[in-house]
């Protein structure tokens, strides 16, 4: 496994629309595999392809806390199906916005359809937490990110913040 390079705010991947994968094989599960390394190395708890320069349709999610085993998730296709009238806030961070967090409001349930790690045509209904790294993983698949859901005043906030502590830190600036 290999870990990969994080992509940050604002390049412009992190914009584009990725594409849908053709199916499972070798390849991606090598690919999921490297995903997840990654995002666990990051102490991230839902990574999606076009955060690590590949713009294609592919997520990983482990909400487990620490000390717990890990429940790792692999998501490819991933679509949303249905999604809940009622909806919840929650504070939200990205591994591409490194130190910033905020409150989004999402659905508070959602039925996602996906291929899992073995190319098998998987349905799960998430609630909670859950919840809400499915739609902000599947957000970055359409270029989309959390802080697009916030207002543009407090976007402006946040992106303040991020060049600050990116300066206070010297480099990584893009
Ligand atoms: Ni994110």
């Amino acid at each position: 496994m290999a870990k990969l390079k994080i992509y940050e705010y604002p390049h412009p991947i992190l914009k584009q629309k990725a594409e849908k994968v053709a199916g499972v094989d070798d390849e991606m599960r090598k690919f999921l595999d490297d995903m997840l390394e990654t995002m666990y190395a990051s102490n991230g708890c839902g990574l999606a392809a076009p955060q690590v320069g590949v713009s294609k349709r592919v997520v990983v999610i482990d909400i487990a806390h620490e000390g717990e085993e890990p429940a790792p998730l692999y998501m490819v296709n991933p679509q949303i199906v249905w999604k809940s009238e009622e909806t919840e806030i929650c504070e939200e961070g990205c591994l591409s916005l490194p130190s910033l967090r905020a409150e989004v409001e999402r659905h508070a349930s959602v039925k996602v359809q996906y291929l899992d790690y073995n190319g098998n045509e998987c349905e799960l209904l998430a609630e909670d937490f859950l919840a809400v790294a499915m739609q902000h993983e599947l957000d970055h698949l359409d270029g989309i990110l959390y802080i697009d859901h916030v207002s543009r005043l407090k976007r402006q906030m946040l992106v303040k913040k991020l060049e600050k502590i990116r300066k206070e830190q010297g480099g990584n600036q893009i």
